[in-house]
């Protein structure tokens, strides 16, 4: 099925001005993105947008990680797109990501780590939802 899903471009890849290589992978992949912004998130709302992790360890470090500098926030579109955002992006902790994903080239470590995606249908509506209006959507025709 046609999903969406919300990618967020951290930091430390927005620093190393790979916003391109990884907009072209999204896009080799066969996602198309549909809305973009860029933000320089304030601690409030890397709070709320990470509020599920409000009880872990890493919480206070990736708040302060992700307010470091500005995202670039983007919905991708596509067939099975969380699941394949999933997979171009790799595992969580870049040594732990296979060869030839985003993680595994251009993150440092588990902090640091390049790019966000959802991991479900329930989260991608709700992170969607989190950045961006429903008229901000952009859907592409396909054919
Ligand atoms: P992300 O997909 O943005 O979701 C939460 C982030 O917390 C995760 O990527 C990592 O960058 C960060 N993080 C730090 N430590 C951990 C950990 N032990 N497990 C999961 N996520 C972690």
């Amino acid at each position: 099925a046609i999903e969406r899903t919300l990618s967020i471009i951290k930091p430390d890849a927005v620093a190393k001005n790979i916003i391109g290589e990884i907009y072209t992978r999204f896009e080799k992949a066969g996602l198309r993105i549909v809305a973009a912004r860029m933000f320089h998130l304030s601690k409030e709302q890397a709070q709320g947008f990470y509020a599920v992790h409000k009880e872990r360890p890493f919480y206070n470090d990736l708040v302060g990680f992700m307010t470091s500098g500005p995202v670039m926030v983007q919905v991708l579109e596509g067939e099975n797109a969380i699941a394949k955002n999933r997979e171009i992006m790799g595992a969580t902790n870049p040594k732990e990501a296979d060869p030839g994903t985003i993680r595994a080239d251009f993150a440092e470590n588990i902090d640091a780590n390049a790019v966000h995606g959802s991991d479900g249908s329930g989260t991608a509506e709700q992170e969607i939802n989190f950045f961006f209006k429903p008229e901000e959507i952009c859907p592409r025709i396909i054919g």
